[in-house]
């Protein structure tokens, strides 16, 4: 198939909460086939199982066609393990959502960058890791940064950031690394868009214009339990009933997972080394204790 963005197979990396929601839009809306890949098989066939359940919610509901939920569900094929990510040679673009962790990426990338044709576009789902030191290990071995080679395999990488519930929410973050060239970001934005999304776009800095912005604001909801300002419930309601939040801080920090919501903190305080980024130390102990929030069962509240 040939359409405007010019992705023919796409691959993608993960097959957590982001991973399956990005294959399942990419299948359902942009109609493209999606190789799904995961080190995990359980992940694998978990993420394949949840895509199903919305699949026959949305024929239920009557927003598709049963055929359309059809012709999805055959767009999405996993890849044999026994391949990794070799499986991913026909694709002419990946996008990784793999866990926030710079030197995973790093050997990701610069596997991908080895396995895939020069064309394919190379993006990451992270949520506050530079895209620049991400694009900076797509480079050929042998070549250096500044050749026409290094710059042109860097020059495809790129941040695709979705946002959890990834079926629902409207927004993809479009981050540009220093190396990005123009042609892959129209061409992701252009993709995105196909995926049904609005595109917003941010320079790369730590955390981009989402995180920055909604990290410190759950961080402050946890200093506030912290300090005993107020309960959980009474944070969560203000906001929610005062503002007209979907989620009051407290039970979003725990849907997108405090070990996640900790790592971006990480990665904007040590980024910006500036103070008002700092994560509260209640934050660090629930991740100590193995509190992640909804993934784990506990979090600020108990899903058991
Ligand atoms: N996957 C897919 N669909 C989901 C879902 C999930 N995990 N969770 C809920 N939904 C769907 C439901 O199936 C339902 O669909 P329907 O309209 O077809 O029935 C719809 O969302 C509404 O769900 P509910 O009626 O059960 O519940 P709510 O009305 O409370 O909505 C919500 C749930 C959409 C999650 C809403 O509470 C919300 O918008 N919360 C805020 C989410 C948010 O801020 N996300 C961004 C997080 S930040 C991020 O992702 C960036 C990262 O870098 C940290």
């Amino acid at each position: 198939m040939s359409i405007a963005h010019g992705i023919r197979t796409l691959g993608v990396l993960g097959a957590g909460q982001m991973g399956t929601g990005i294959a399942l839009v990419s299948a359902l809306r942009a109609k493209v086939p999606v190789l799904l890949y995961d080190q995990s098989q359980d992940q694998v066939k978990k993420g394949l199982a949840f895509a199903e359940k919305l699949l026959e919610k949305d024929v239920s509901k009557g927003r598709i066609k049963s055929e359309e939920a059809k012709e999805a569900r055959e767009r999405i094929t996993p890849v044999d393990p026994s391949l990794g990510l070799k499986g991913f040679r026909d694709a002419n673009m990946v996008i990784e959502a793999v866990s926030e962790n710079l030197s995973l990426k790093q050997t990701i990338f610069s596997t991908l960058a080895a396995e895939l044709s020069p064309d394919a576009i190379l993006a990451s789902n992270t949520s506050s890791i530079s895209i620049t030191k991400i694009a900076a290990s797509a480079i050929p071995k042998g070549a250096s940064a500044a050749s026409e080679e290094g710059k042109a395999s860097a020059g495809r990488v790129v941040g695709l950031h979705f946002f959890n519930p990834v079926p629902v929410m409207k927004l993809v973050e479009l981050i540009s690394a220093l190396q990005t060239t123009k042609d892959t970001l129209d061409r992701a934005r252009s993709f995105a868009v196909a995926c049904g999304k609005e595109v917003t776009t941010s320079n790369d800095v730590p955390g981009f214009v989402s995180n920055a912005l909604l990290m410190p604001f759950i961080n402050e909801a946890i200093m506030c339990l912290e300090k005993g300002t107020a309960t959980r419930d009474d944070i969560d309601t203000t906001l929610k009933l005062g503002m007209n939040h979907p989620m009051g801080p407290l039970q979003l920090a725990d849907f997108i997972g405090l070990d996640t919501c900790l790592a971006i903190q990480k990665t904007l305080y040590e980024g910006t080394s500036d103070s008002k980024y700092r994560p509260s130390i209640l934050l660090e102990r629930m991740v100590d204790a193995g509190w992640y929030g909804k993934k784990s069962g506990k979090g600020f509240y108990d899903y058991q």
